[in-house]
């Protein structure tokens, strides 16, 4: 009997609960969704980067091959070509994110957020939420590649089609292989969860999703979540190379920019002929060839960049004052320069 009293109880809780639970309607706006989608709901124009699914043989898999691997399965059959030879998107760019608040920039948070998460620490910009963006090669860039920039300031065809050729010194795109990168791009677009709303933030949002707030301000405020372009400012190699741009640096952070960064490309000589290793060998001749005016400088690499031999040689792309401080080059330079 006691039994039987026990299991009508607990029949009785489990239809209340599957009652009420139908009768609260599920948020419209989850975590997981992407940003895109939104701020489509919430009246935005779509951005004009969508992939083109009519041109044959575009496929977000391939995509994806084409950014991490440089080439993919050919439509016609067999392998297609490497984009570079050089390089693959990833040797410059995350496709995971990096930032750690994507409102602003902050290369001291990016460099320990990157740590934290296992990945390198590059000069490019997160491919990771891209499509969320409006603007590219923002700010100084201008200076570097003129009226390039004008057609890819505000279209990421032709923003990635500079960077398959003047970065990774590769070859243009085919049409499928370009409708193909964006539609893998489009798979690593921000989510929500991504932009660290909170409950009261994500209630307005979803309240004008339905119809019950105004929407502008609802998708203004998930915009100012994340930057829509992201900065460059070019800087120069301190005035006085022997002395340095600040009195003194920090060698933990100089290590993990040098193996995060530096050794991402250099060591094994994994795009680069120029080899470099933790040995003492490798950092005393850094140390040696800092403040110096050398093609070897670290300074001057760091803050130019080397020239591309088109198709001969790779180069290096600079880091600007967004991707690293001139405190983080000091830092650099003290760990370089412990050892003796
Ligand atoms: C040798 C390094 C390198 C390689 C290889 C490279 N990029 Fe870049 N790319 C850069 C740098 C540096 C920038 C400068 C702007 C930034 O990312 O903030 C950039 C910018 C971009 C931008 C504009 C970003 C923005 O927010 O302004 C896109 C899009 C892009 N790259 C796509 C690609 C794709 C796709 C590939 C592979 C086909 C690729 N890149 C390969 C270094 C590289
Ligand atoms: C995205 C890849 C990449 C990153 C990251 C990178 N480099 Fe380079 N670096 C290159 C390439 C490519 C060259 C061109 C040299 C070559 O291979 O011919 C180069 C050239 C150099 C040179 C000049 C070598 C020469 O032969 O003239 C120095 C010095 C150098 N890098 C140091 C550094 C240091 C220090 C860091 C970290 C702050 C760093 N690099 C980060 C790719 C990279």
């Amino acid at each position: 009997m006691k039994k039987l009293v026990f299991f009508i109880a607990c029949f009785a809780i489990l239809l209340f609960a599957n009652l009420t639970w139908k009768n609260s309607p599920a948020p419209v706006v989850t975590t997981d969704m992407p940003v895109a989608d939104v701020l489509l709901k919430l009246g935005e124009t779509p951005a004009p980067h969508q992939p083109d699914f009519t041109v044959e043989g575009a496929s977000a898999d391939r995509g994806r091959d084409i950014v991490l691997r440089g080439q993919t399965s050919h439509p016609g059959g067999g392998k297609s070509e490497r984009v570079s030879k050089h390089f693959v998107c990833t040797s410059c760019h995350n496709v995971e994110r990096d930032e750690p608040d994507l409102s602003k920039t902050d290369p001291l948070a990016r460099l320990r957020f990157v740590k934290e998460k296992g990945l390198p620490f590059l000069q490019g910009s997160a491919l990771y939420g891209i499509v969320n963006r409006r603007s590219f090669y923002n700010g100084d860039y201008e200076k570097k590649y003129g009226d390039l920039v004008h057609a890819a300031r505000h279209d990421l065809r032709q923003a990635i089609h500079l960077c398959a050729t003047e970065c990774a010194q590769g070859r243009p795109l085919e049409a499928w292989e370009m409708e193909s990168v964006l539609a893998y791009l489009w798979t690593i677009g921000l989510r929500m969860n991504d932009l660290g709303l909170s409950d009261r933030d994500l209630s307005i949002v979803n309240k004008a999703v339905e119809g019950r707030g105004i929407q502008a301000e609802a998708a203004n405020l998930v915009k100012s979540r994340y930057l829509t372009g992201m900065p460059a400012t070019f800087i120069d190699p301190p005035a006085d190379r022997q002395q340095g741009a600040t009195p003194s640096g920090n060698p933990e952070t100089g290590k993990m920019i040098y193996e995060l960064s530096c050794l991402h490309c250099h060591e094994h000589e994994r795009y680069s002929f120029f080899n470099l290793d933790n040995s003492k060998l490798s950092l005393a001749f850094l140390n040696r060839h800092f403040p110096t005016y050398s093609r070897y400088s670290v300074y001057q690499v760091a803050r130019y960049g080397t020239s591309p031999v088109p198709w001969k040689r790779a180069y290096m792309p600079h880091y600007t004052e967004e991707k690293m401080s001139v405190q983080m080059l000091e830092d650099l330079r003290a760990y370089v320069g412990e050892v003796k």
